[in-house]
């Protein structure tokens, strides 16, 4: 299959790495032209290598998803690279561990602003765009912790549950301007930011399989088996699929 995202023109926040990262290049494969956003350059090395060799089709621009303007000069890229925006997909997001007795202010307030506010400006500063392209598309992700709770990371959960009713408000808001919205819930997926968790445990291994053993399916997801759904959702595939809470996590939530 190519070429499902032909004509589209994406921004994709925390493209750099781990989900976004695998997103953007699935993207370019099926024809899309796609902003990577993210606070640090590539880390993905693939991506790095597309970015040098195809920059008419994918462009890294530097963006702090906590700053509007800078959320807005993303999207102004995208514009006047391409023309125009179709498809946003937020994936720019940071863990956060911390009970809700004993979290601070300040993490809550740091975590809400990456997962939660971030999500908002992107949806803010696209949709406006994607009208006046005749339609598009928004994925948001969010996570299984935004469908259940887990102890331990409070103000995760608490971000994550506000992508997805946020995300059902867009997609009811604007669904007579063809404009879709959609929240992907991925389980375990390895990525950067996971093995991040399990490298600063005191037992690397052990936290590994604590974590796949929440895994009805027995392992854990790559960052492909999410950005396939992004891609899905950003098609024309979907074109009756809007205001959705897409879990992708090996049956996670399904327990
Ligand atoms: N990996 C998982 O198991 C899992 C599970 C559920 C949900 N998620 C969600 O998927 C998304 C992607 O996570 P990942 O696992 O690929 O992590 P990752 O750390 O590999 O990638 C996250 C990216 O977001 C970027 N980012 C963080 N703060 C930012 C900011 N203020 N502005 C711009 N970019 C910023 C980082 O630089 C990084 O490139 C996150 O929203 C995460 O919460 C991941």
């Amino acid at each position: 299959m190519a070429n499902r995202l032909e004509g589209k023109v994406a921004v994709i926040t925390g493209g750099a790495s781990g989900i976004g990262a695998a997103t953007a290049r699935l993207f370019v494969a099926e024809g899309a032209k796609v902003i990577v956003a993210d606070r640090q350059p590539p880390l993905d090395k693939e991506l790095a290598a597309l970015i040098a060799d195809a920059p008419d089709d994918v462009k890294f621009v530097q963006t702090d998803v906590t700053q509007e303007d800078q959320v807005k000069a993303a999207v102004d890229a995208a514009v006047s690279a391409w023309g125009k925006v179709t498809s946003a997909v937020a994936c720019a997001g940071v863990p956060g561990q911390g009970s809700d007795i004993d979290l601070s202010e300040a993490e809550w307030d740091r975590i809400f602003a990456v997962n939660a506010k971030g999500v908002f400006f992107l949806t803010k500063h696209t949709v406006p765009e994607m009208i006046k392209a005749g339609g598009g598309s928004v994925t948001n992700i969010s996570s299984a912790y935004g469908i259940v709770g887990a102890p331990g990371y409070a103000a995760y959960c608490g971000s994550k549950g506000a992508v997805r009713t946020f995300t059902k408000s867009t997609a009811i808001e604007h669904a007579m301007q063809g404009v879709r919205a959609n929240s992907i819930h991925p389980g375990v997926i390895e990525t950067p930011m996971v093995q991040d968790i399990f490298d600063r445990s005191e037992d690397p291994e052990a936290t590994r399989a604590a974590y796949t053993a929440q895994q009805p399916n027995g392992f854990n997801g790559a960052p492909e088996d999410i950005g396939w759904g992004c891609v899905y959702l950003a098609s024309d595939e979907a074109r009756f699929v809007s205001g959705v809470e897409l879990p992708i996590d090996g049956g996670l939530v399904a327990r």
